[in-house]
């Protein structure tokens, strides 16, 4: 049975304030195995990680990110708006999630140093999504970042923005990359090797009413894996529709329901041995 990646959708958000070091380090220990974020850069040239164009929602700050410098994001609160228990949590700098992440990122030559039993450490993957508007400037910062964490191969770096992708390959030619899509028919394959991707990452209801897209695509060398996978009733059609994994908002309840899955194939499977 081939293994399903369980994406942290801007970490663990079902338990944290989304896009937030709480979030991130829940995501690690309820299993993910690729931490979801988005990243955005501050006026003075600082790469963040927060989803909304505006810190409004998020926040209880306002005004677009991109308008803002560091000082001022960093003097925001991002966890009450979720819970009065993550009051003053902060909108993470892409340094500090690296810094975070690292430990549980490395490959496990690279881990011991980093003071990680190789044995038992958890392994994730980055899936940093840049949104935009981004320059090559600003494109290059974040890759940059990622590269000097040591990060860069453990690292797929995605967009709904073609050109953005395009500003990726051209930062780190050889940074994995992503598209996402919020529609998705057989056209996709030509995009995804124009662009070099190695996942094309549509909606979830995209992916159910078009498998053969993700079968076209798989033919091809390109992964798909949904967003936002938050029904659970609906996780079997998606694995059946040939998924390489979900991204979803549950990451603990999705890591259970994988170790299900894997229990009844192995006892199938030592049945009919
Ligand atoms: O990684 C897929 C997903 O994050 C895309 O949508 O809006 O949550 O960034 P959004
Ligand atoms: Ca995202």
């Amino acid at each position: 049975m081939a293994a399903l990646h369980r994406v942290a959708h801007r970490g663990y958000s079902a338990v944290a304030p989304e896009n937030t070091l709480p979030a991130f380090a829940a995501g690690v220990l309820a299993g993910a195995t690729f931490i979801e974020f988005d990243v955005r850069t501050t006026a003075d040239g600082v790469p963040v990680v927060i989803h909304d164009r505006t810190v409004d929602r998020t926040t209880d700050g306002s005004g677009k990110v991109w308008e803002l410098t560091l000082d001022e994001i960093a003097r925001l609160d991002a966890g009450s708006w979720f819970s009065p228990a993550y009051a003053g949590i902060g909108v993470p700098r892409l340094s500090e999630v690296l810094e975070l992440l690292h430990p549980h990122a490395v490959l496990a030559e690279e881990a011991e140093p980093a003071g990680v039993t190789p044995s038992v450490a958890p392994r994730v993957e980055l899936l940093l999504e840049i949104k935009p508007p981004a320059t090559l400037e600003q494109v290059k910062v974040i890759l940059g970042q990622v590269a000097d964490a040591g990060l860069l191969g453990r690292t797929v770096v995605q967009s709904f923005d073609p050109a953005i992708v395009r500003l990726a390959g051209e930062a780190a030619p050889d940074v994995r990359r992503g598209l996402l899509r919020d529609g998705f028919d057989t056209s996709q394959v030509e995009v995804a090797g124009e662009l070099g991707v190695s996942y094309c990452n549509p909606s979830m209801t995209a992916v159910l009413g078009s498998p053969e897209t993700v079968a076209a695509l798989a033919d091809a060398g390109v992964a798909v894996m949904p967003w936002t996978a938050n029904d659970i009733a609906l996780w079997p059609d998606l694995v059946e529709a040939g998924v390489a994994g979900l991204i979803t908002d549950h990451t603990g309840e999705l890591t259970g329901w994988s170790a299900g899955r894997q229990k009844v194939s192995a006892g199938a499977s030592s049945s009919s041995a």
